[in-house]
């Protein structure tokens, strides 16, 4: 499955035989490159980018690295090599041949699910479009390129699935995804954490390691559809997913070995003493933790949906690991537990399997976050000190199911109104958090040197040294 680079649209789907999607999608090229040129990077029009790029969809794909301005990024359409005698397996058709062609009957919902997945890869380009002004080093701003081209070659993705497969409405939601602007009042993303901004560095390391880590679990999901051309687009868009969530891990990771550095040299541990040697105490790294993770689980959606059991019965969306679970795929007659408040506390409560998998996909989402948590409590650990962080309760500062209008601390105990008002300030980020991270985001690009809050990498990129020129500018 090499991809075709000689062609204007890089693909290995054999374009240049369908010349009325050919068309529609080279309509749409310019419209995409107009706008990455008003939404992408700012300013970063002709930096020359140490960049991957796929140079074919198997498992050894990846990669070719070299220089390449980011609007001449090849962009294109690559999906995993089709498996022989594939079959819908979960819901209602299971055991039919997966569908090569959008069965008429779930053609809405399934344009739904591609539309909403792709609303969420421009609107996280738009929300970093600042953060190339105040990087850490040259490192950082190459892996923050890097991951923006990636999430526009997902936009790729989702567009070629809409283009190819759905028509005129298909053409003028890919128009209408290049229309909506992350976080604008009149016309903004589809999903909540898409309209946040992502402001500073911190923000961005937990962003990457927690909503990109839902991207991961969404892709999951789809990659297991019936309808086998979103689970081969979805399965390559994964490979390119492990990259942004170490980005997240690795960053995140180094804020808090600059942090262990300092209070050890400097025997100090009070936050606005750390806060006056320029490094990110543990408690404000908590508070952002706790903001990006309750967010992210938000974007699972409601604990109990009947769009995600209609979603799953008719064999479009499957669970996390769906082909791996030892069970008949159909969930008529499964129970699965979910969080409700009775008489003021939480319990436990068994609901129909179906309409709770959005909640079990968050679950398998807080399980994978916990491992990167304990490898940062690891760097703590080795450098002697107490503190660890934690991922909060489950219910903490929800906004979406049902624990939306309860309060719940990050140790998940539930709080009248005042309580929680009292003490929010100790487990979401202040604006004095937000100001003195802020102060601390300066530009940094001399290679090999690192902003003072931020330890640099064990590795370079591609066996290439820390201190490499891996942007150059004009
Ligand atoms: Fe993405
Ligand atoms: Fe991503």
């Amino acid at each position: 499955m090499s991809i075709d680079y000689n062609e204007k649209i890089p693909n290995n789907v054999n374009l240049s035989t369908d010349k009325t999607l050919q068309r529609a999608l080279e309509r749409w090229q310019p419209n995409y490159l107009q706008w990455w040129k008003e939404m992408g990077p700012e300013g970063s029009l002709d930096f020359d980018v140490y960049l991957r790029t796929a140079i074919s969809a198997d498992a050894s794909g990846w990669a070719h690295f070299d220089y390449v301005k980011m609007p001449d990024y090849r962009w294109g359409i690559f999906l995993t090599p089709p498996e022989e005698g594939r079959l819908v397996n979960f819901g209602e058709h299971k055991g039919e041949p997966a569908w090569q062609e959008v069965p008429g009957e779930h053609r809405a919902n399934l344009r739904r699910i591609v539309v909403t997945q792709g609303d969420t890869e421009p609107a996280s380009v738009e929300q970093q479009k600042h953060l190339g002004l105040t990087c850490p080093s040259l490192y950082d701003l190459r892996n923050l390129f890097q991951v923006n081209v990636e999430e526009g070659r997902h936009l790729w993705a989702m567009v070629y699935l809409l283009q190819r497969y759905f028509g005129r409405d298909g053409r003028e939601e890919a128009e209408a995804l290049l229309q909506r602007r992350s976080g604008a009042a009149d016309h903004p993303r589809i999903l909540g954490a898409f309209n946040e901004p992502t402001p500073d560095w911190l923000s961005y390391f937990m962003f990457t390691y927690f909503t990109d880590r839902d991207g991961k679990f969404q892709l999951c999901a789809l990659a297991e559809s019936g309808f086998d051309p979103l689970a081969r687009t979805t399965q390559f868009m994964l490979t390119e997913e492990a990259h942004h969530m170490f980005v997240g891990e690795s960053g995140i990771a180094r804020v808090i070995q600059r942090t262990c550095e300092a209070m050890r040299e400097h025997q100090v541990e009070a936050p606005d003493q750390l806060r006056a040697l320029g490094v990110i105490d543990f408690a404000t790294l908590q508070r952002y933790l706790n903001f990006h993770y309750s967010v992210t689980l938000d974007l699972f959606g409601a604990d109990q949906s009947s769009n995600a059991a209609t979603f799953f019965s008719s064999g479009l969306k499957g669970r996390y690991d769906e082909t791996k679970i030892q069970d008949d795929h159909v969930l008529k007659n499964d129970t699965y537990k979910i969080l409700v408040l009775e008489n003021d506390a939480l319990v436990e409560k068994e609901v129909p399997a179906l309409v709770s998998l959005n909640e079990r996909l968050r679950d398998a989402f807080v399980k994978d976050s916990l491992r990167g948590v304990t490898r940062w409590n690891k760097v703590i650990e080795r450098h002697g000190l107490p503190f660890r962080l934690h991922l909060p309760h489950k219910g903490f500062n929800r906004r979406i199911g049902a624990l939306n209008a309860v309060r719940i601390s990050p140790d998940g105990h539930v709080l009248s109104e005042p309580a929680w008002a009292a003490n929010v300030h100790r487990w979401l980020p202040t604006d004095e958090d937000r100001a003195f991270v802020t102060s601390l985001m300066g530009r940094v690009i001399e290679p090999g040197k690192f902003a003072n809050w931020i330890a640099p990498p064990a590795n370079g990129i591609k066996g290439k040294p820390v201190d490499f020129e891996y942007v150059r500018f004009q």
